[in-house]
C-alpha cells in the first residue's frame, strides 16, 4: 500500500532574528521540526525561513511572507503550515484566513504527537489535560470554521464535540482529568513503597538520543522497542538492573525532552515524571552524534531544574559514538563533565565501562554499619536481610555483630530502629 497518498503535504515557517536567533540555527529548528511532522504523519514539502527584527502581531511573519505562503499553498495543495513558534489565537485565525488551510504551531503539534504516542489510560489522561489546558484560550468561535475540516494533524485534539461546548465544560473536564490523575499519583505512591530500600535510576534526555535503545543494553531482558521516532517513549517503563557484585538498582526510562517542550505538557506529566523526581541518580543520554548536542544538553539541564531535580547524582551518557567520524574531538568533553561515560547503546559499546561507573557511583550512594545484635532481636536481623545488604556475620555468645552495607537514604530509617532498640 502506498502510504505516501493519505499523508498530509505539509509547510514550514520559522523566523531568524539576529544576532539573537542565526538563520543557521533557524534551518536546524526546522529539520527538528521536520522530524516532528513526519512523526505526525505529513509530509514536509518546503521549509520558509524569513528573517525579522520584529515578529507581525497579525501574521507572525510579514505581509510579503504571507502572500509567498498564500501562492505555493494553492499551487502545490498545502494541507496545513506549520510554525515554528506558538502563534498566538489571532495570528492563527489570520493566516487560515489567508491561506485557506490548516495553521499549526510547534505546541499543537506536539500535543498531537504526544495524542497519538499516548497507550496507557495515564498517558492518554495527561494528553487529555494538556490539550485542553492548551486549546481552553483558544476557544473562540473560530474553532466552528477548524472543526469543519478534514482529519489530520491538529484534530485528534480533545473532540470536535467538545471544542464547540462552552468554557465551563472544559473546565469541569479538566478539573475531573486533575482529580484521576490525582488517584494515579496515589496508587504510584503505594506501588513504589515497596522500593523504598533500592536504588533508583532514571534515563534522562533529549527525545531519539537512544534511551530505550540503552535500556535494552543494560538489561538485555527488557527488550523494549526502540524506534527513530520522536516520542516514541510516553509510559514509564521499569527493570532491575543487575550491576555487579550483587548489586541491584530499578532502572526506569521515561518520556524525552524537546526544545521548548510545551510548560502545560511538562505539568500534566507529572506523574510520568515522578521517577525523574525519585531516582537516586540520573543516567543522562545524549546523542553525540546530533549537530547540536549541546543545546539538547542544555534543554534537558534546563528542564531537570524545572522539575527541581537538577542536584541529583548524574551520570552523562555521550551515545551513538558508532556515528562519530573523529571520536577524539571529544577530548575536551570529559572535562566538562565529571562522571561521562561513551557508549553505543546500538551495538554494545561502553556497556560494560556504564555498569563500572554505575557500581561505583553507587558505592558512593551506601555507607556501611556494624550493629551487635542480641540473638533475641531476630526480627531486626530478618529487617537488615530485607532492608540491607548483610556484609559479615560474627557470632559472640548470645550475641551477632552484624556488618551490614545499606544505602543512604535507607540508613535513617535503620538508625532509628537500633536507637529504639538500644543498639547505638
Ligand atoms: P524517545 O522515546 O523519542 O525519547 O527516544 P529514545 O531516547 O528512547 O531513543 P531510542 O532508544 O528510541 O532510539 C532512537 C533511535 O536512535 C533509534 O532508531 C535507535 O535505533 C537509534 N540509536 C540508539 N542508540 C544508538 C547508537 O548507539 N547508535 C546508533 N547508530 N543508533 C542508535
Amino acid at each position: 500500500m502506498d502510504t505516501q497518498v493519505s499523508r498530509e503535504k505539509a509547510v514550514l515557517v520559522g523566523v531568524s532574528r539576529p544576532p539573537e536567533v542565526l538563520k543557521s540555527q533557524v534551518q536546524d529548528y526546522l529539520s527538528e521540526l521536520e522530524q516532528l511532522a513526519d512523526t505526525a504523519g505529513a509530509i514536509v514539502l518546503h521549509k520558509f525561513i524569513q528573517e525579522r527584527t520584529q515578529l507581525d502581531p497579525a501574521f507572525y511573519v510579514g505581509k510579503g511572507k504571507v502572500n509567498e505562503l498564500a501562492t505555493f499553498v494553492k499551487a502545490k495543495g498545502v494541507d496545513v503550515v506549520i510554525f515554528d513558534e506558538d502563534l498566538s489565537p489571532v495570528q492563527v485565525r489570520n493566516l487560515e484566513r489567508t491561506l485557506e488551510c490548516k495553521i499549526i504551531d510547534r505546541t499543537a503539534l506536539i500535543l498531537q504527537i504526544f495524542a497519538v504516542h499516548a497507550k496507557s489510560a495515564q498517558a492518554k489522561l495527561q494528553v487529555e489535560l494538556a490539550q485542553l489546558e492548551y486549546f481552553l484560550p483558544r476557544l473562540t468561535r473560530q474553532w466552528t470554521h477548524l472543526s469543519k475540516q478534514k482529519g489530520g494533524i491538529g484534530t485528534k485534539g480533545p473532540g470536535e464535540t467538545q471544542i464547540e461546548t462552552d468554557r465551563r465544560l472544559v473546565w469541569q473536564r479538566i478539573a475531573t482529568l486533575k482529580r484521576k490523575l490525582s488517584e494515579f499519583d496515589k496508587q504510584h505512591h503505594i506501588q513504589t513503597k515497596w522500593r523504598e530500600n533500592t536504588i533508583r535510576i532514571a534515563l534522562v534526555g533529549y527525545t531519539n538520543a537512544g534511551k530505550t535503545t540503552l535500556m535494552n543494553a543494560l538489561c538485555p531482558s527488557a527488550h523494549l522497542k526502540g524506534e527513530n521516532q520522536l516520542f516514541a517513549t510516553l509510559d514509564t517503563t521499569t527493570r532491575q538492573l543487575t550491576l555487579q557484585r550483587n548489586k541491584h538498582a530499578l532502572i526506569s526510562d521515561t518520556v524525552g525532552f524537546i526544545r521548548k517542550l510545551p510548560h502545560k505538557l511538562v505539568e500534566s506529566f507529572k506523574s510520568t515524571l515522578q521517577e525523574v523526581r525519585d531516582a537516586d541518580i540520573l543516567l543522562h543520554v545524549v546523542d553525540s552524534a546530533h549537530p547540536n548536542y549541546e543545546e539538547q544538553i542544555q534543554v534537558v539541564q534546563h528542564t531537570l531544574s524545572e522539575l527541581n531535580v537538577s542536584s541529583k547524582v548524574t551520570i552523562t551518557v555521550f551515545n551513538k559514538i558508532d556515528l562519530l567520524p573523529n571520536f577524539f574531538d571529544f577530548a575536551a568533553v570529559k572535562e566538562r563533565y565529571p562522571n561521562l561515560v561513551f557508549t553505543s547503546a546500538e551495538r554494545g559499546i561502553g556497556i560494560e565501562q556504564l555498569k563500572q561507573m554505575l557500581a561505583s557511583v553507587l558505592d558512593s550512594e551506601f555507607q556501611e554499619r556494624t550493629a551487635r545484635v542480641h540473638i533475641s532481636d531476630y526480627k531486626f536481623i530478618s529487617l537488615l536481610h530485607d532492608k540491607a545488604e548483610v556484609l559479615e556475620k560474627n557470632y559472640d555468645g548470645e550475641y551477632i555483630e552484624v556488618r551490614f552495607r545499606a544505602p543512604k537514604k535507607m540508613l535513617a530509617q535503620l538508625d532509628a530502629k537500633m536507637r529504639q532498640l538500644g543498639l547505638r
